[in-house]
């Protein structure tokens, strides 16, 4: 397969300010071409990437300067233990300032090392290998960092660029069904926010399978060019990037309420519904999405299990804590039409209570 390239450059001192992206399929040689500018690399690899592609991995990683560490992964390692462990192997393999780290995994172990990369010696290289599809298209992209902390989601974090994101197709191929459709959330989102193409694209498929097969590599270049027109015109998050919060406002509530057992893709699709639907209450805004979100559930047959105790009573609490609110208010996006966001100040008592509503109603499930 050819490989694609996108370059992200983002201005505003955060550091390194050009990710290089690449998206293909056996990409070692270029991956060699970037390594071997650095004294050595720490490869910090998911435990659950290394049992199901361990002959993927052993292409990038059987350089001579290469170190393999294993590392768990999840929501749950989210935390800043796991961040003190990472910390930990940093230091104990002597990693230094013409050193790189690079990863395997998930957004989540993306966000916990590029945490530690931003911080170890005020900032080391990283390099990323993300596998899900959401970190594809999207946490792996942009610089946010960060882990969870008493509950709340990315509390602590900062920013800091990966030097080269490889995304290599091969991981989602080949990974259960689950997964990609955990991603799918954030791949709805880039359609309302920025290209309505996407959402033709998701729509025209029958099911995971045939959008797989046939337009995943199209798919994933599609949504990193949404984001990187977000990011790139707002790197530090002061205005227009917070679009990108399209679907994350309640999204993030909801995934911290079930604490984490509803998925963060997941959450995010309830998330893209429930504020459309406050949108058009409160706002009076069309809510053009949720219609959409749920026939495109059902067609992809996407569940989400709701029988496990969803603490209601700590909406409010969560919402405080959410990193765009101030004051009474919480800053929030909302879609008029397809590639068209708005963003609004709403009243935070006003979002709680109608998210409590919302979610006590069966009406969505
Ligand atoms: N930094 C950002 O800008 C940003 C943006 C969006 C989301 N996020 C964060 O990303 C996280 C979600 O990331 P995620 O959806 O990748 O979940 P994840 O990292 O938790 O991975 C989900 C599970 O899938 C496994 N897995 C990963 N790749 C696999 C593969 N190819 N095959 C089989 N199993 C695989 C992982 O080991 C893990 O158990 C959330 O914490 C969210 O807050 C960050």
């Amino acid at each position: 397969m050819k490989m694609k390239r996108i370059e992200i450059t983002l201005n505003g001192n955060i550091m390194p300010t050009r990710t290089q992206i690449y998206i293909g399929d056996h990409m070692k040689e270029t991956f060699r071409k970037i390594y071997s500018s650095y004294g050595k690399i720490l490869f910090l690899v998911s435990r659950n990437i290394k049992a199901r592609y361990d002959d993927i991995l052993s292409e990038y990683t059987d350089g001579s300067t290469i170190r393999t560490v294993e590392v768990s992964d999840g929501e749950d390692q989210k935390n800043l233990d796991a961040y003190y462990s990472i910390i930990s192997t940093i230091m104990e393999n002597s990693i230094e300032r013409g050193d790189a780290i690079a990863y395997a995994g998930g957004g989540t172990l993306g966000d916990v090392t590029g945490f530690a990369s931003a911080s170890y010696m005020r900032g080391i290289d990283l390099l990323a290998f993300p596998t899900t599809l959401l970190a594809q298209v999207d946490s792996s992209i942009g610089g946010k960092n960060g882990v969870n902390f008493h509950g709340v989601k990315n509390l602590i974090g900062t920013f800091h660029n990966p030097v080269a994101v490889f995304c290599d197709t091969r991981f989602i191929k080949r990974s259960e069904q689950g997964v990609v459709l955990d991603s799918l959330g954030e791949l709805l989102k880039y359609g309302f926010i920025g290209n309505p193409a996407i959402l033709g694209i998701l729509e025209s498929h029958k099911d995971i399978a045939d959008l797989i097969n046939t337009d995943l590599e199209n798919i994933i270049e599609l949504g990193i060019m949404v984001k990187k027109k977000f990011v790139e015109a707002d790197p530090l998050d002061t205005g227009e990037r917070k679009i990108l919060n399209f679907g994350h406002t309640f999204g993030h509530v909801i995934e911290a309420c079930s604490s984490g057992r509803i998925p963060h893709g997941n959450a995010v699709l309830l998330g893209i519904m429930a504020e459309s639907e406050f949108g058009q209450k409160v706002f009076g805004i069309k809510d053009i999405c949720s219609g959409t979100v749920r026939s495109f559930m059902k067609n992809y047959g996407i569940r989400i299990r709701f029988d496990y105790p969803f603490k209601l009573d700590e909406i409010p609490a969560y919402l405080n804590l959410d990193k765009k609110s101030a004051g009474d208010s919480i800053t929030m996006s909302f879609v008029d039409s397809p590639g068209h966001p708005v963003m609004k100040n709403a009243e935070k008592n006003e979002a709680s209570l109608f998210l409590r509503d919302w979610l006590s109603n069966d009406q969505w499930k």
